[in-house]
């Protein structure tokens, strides 16, 4: 059954400045469940950072209601605030790690002065404070899961980024917490090493259960990893879902520019509009993108359009991917046939679930 970790209520942050005031985010309903890897994305400014600090309390709710591992975190007080944050693990852009001191000493910060509990001879259970040895043990083990248990005395300035990131993910796991926030954590990061602190990640998710809330502005990160996602704009959640929901039929525009950033379609149209094949097209033949998630690609769509509807599709740009196990497919395609024809296979491919959307032959007639 799933299980909602983190549940947040008509969330309102407003800042209030002397001239102005910022409305970061506009009444936010958010259900987090056990094991997500929850990704919220939009550009920048647009509240997702208020947002996610508003789950640990970083940032005060103007209001609304924040519950967080069935705490309303609200009506904690210091003490017990603390104690529930150590049970959220937060990484940054930026690392933020200390200089001075080693790898180890990095990732042991956290657990300095914490209270275990220990088991006595005649079964009682006391708290008592963690011992150096532990420390030491539970750094090591830290280190050996993001893959560094050979740094442990390097200082952070000898890192790559990526390894950076791996210590601010080894640190932020210290507390053994159930819910990991990654606010933009490998947007410093080139591509590659993205992408491999993405798997990490993911693993974590695997192996330890950790619910994930995934901070970005790059929807390639979201494919990656997510199972869910939000798109955030001007402080609101505009459009959320399942990634294969929101991949299948986004609504809004700025959920499908998101999307089309993830397969360089713009400039896959721009290159099928110089071919041959779409400069000299006649009417009623038509140039489109077919969007399809999931069954609808096991259909010998192209097969089925020229055996059953009598229209040729002649495929000038595909790209496949695998989301969650299930395929997704763009194609730029050249329908031909007589327009009773091409109206029957657009029923049709409706009928199957493929997106069609017409493009125009050029540029020029796009604008008109
Ligand atoms: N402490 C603050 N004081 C005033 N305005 C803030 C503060 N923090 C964020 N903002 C404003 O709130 C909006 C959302 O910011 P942020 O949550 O950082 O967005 P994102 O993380 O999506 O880039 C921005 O307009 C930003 O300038
Ligand atoms: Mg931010």
């Amino acid at each position: 059954m799933a299980e909602p970790l983190i549940t947040l209520k008509q969330v309102d942050v407003e800042f209030k400045e002397k001239t102005r005031s910022v409305h970061a985010v506009d009444h936010v309903d958010l259900t987090v469940e056990r094991g997500d890897i929850y990704g919220i994305v939009g550009y920048s400014g647009a509240g997702k950072s208020t947002l996610v600090r508003t789950i640990n309390l970083l940032q005060r709710p103007t209001s609304g209601t924040v519950s967080v591992l069935g705490q309303d975190m609200l009506k904690l007080d210091a003490a017990k605030l603390r104690q529930e944050r150590r049970r959220i693990g937060m990484i940054f852009q930026h690392f933020n790690l200390m200089n001075s001191r080693t790898i180890a000493d990095n990732v042991a910060f956290p657990l300095k002065g914490t209270k275990v509990t220990e088991t006595t001879a005649d079964g009682k259970k006391i708290w008592r404070k963690i011992k150096k040895s532990e420390i030491n043990q539970k750094v090591s083990d830290l280190l050996e899961l993001v893959g560094l248990a050979d740094r442990a005395t390097a200082y952070p300035n000898e890192l790559s980024g990526g390894q950076k990131q791996r210590v601010g993910i080894a640190r932020a796991l210290a507390s053994d917490p159930e819910i990991l926030i990654s606010d933009e954590a490998t947007s410093a990061l080139d591509p590659k090493t993205t992408s491999s602190i993405l798997d990490l990640l993911a693993h974590l998710n695997q192996k330890l259960g950790l619910t994930i809330v995934l901070i970005t502005h790059e929807m390639e990160a979201v494919k990656q990893i997510c199972n869910k996602v939000a798109v955030m704009d001007e402080g609101r959640i505009i459009e959320r879902g399942t990634l294969l929901q929101i991949f299948a039929q986004p609504h809004e525009q700025l959920t499908k520019d998101f999307i089309d950033t993830t397969i360089q379609i713009e400039s896959a149209i721009a290159a099928v509009r110089k071919q041959p094949a779409v400069r000299d097209l006649q009417a009623p033949d038509q140039l489109v993108r077919l969007t399809y998630v999931g069954a609808s690609t096991d259909q010998p769509l192209v097969a089925t359009l020229f055996k059953t509807y009598n229209v040729t599709a002649n495929i000038l740009f595909g790209d496949i991917q695998i989301l969650q196990g299930t395929p997704f497919g763009n194609l730029l395609v050249v329908l031909s046939g007589t327009q009773a024809d091409l109206d029957r296979a657009f029923d049709y491919l409706q009928q199957s679930d493929v997106t069609v959307q017409h493009l125009s032959a050029n540029q020029e007639g796009e604008q008109a």
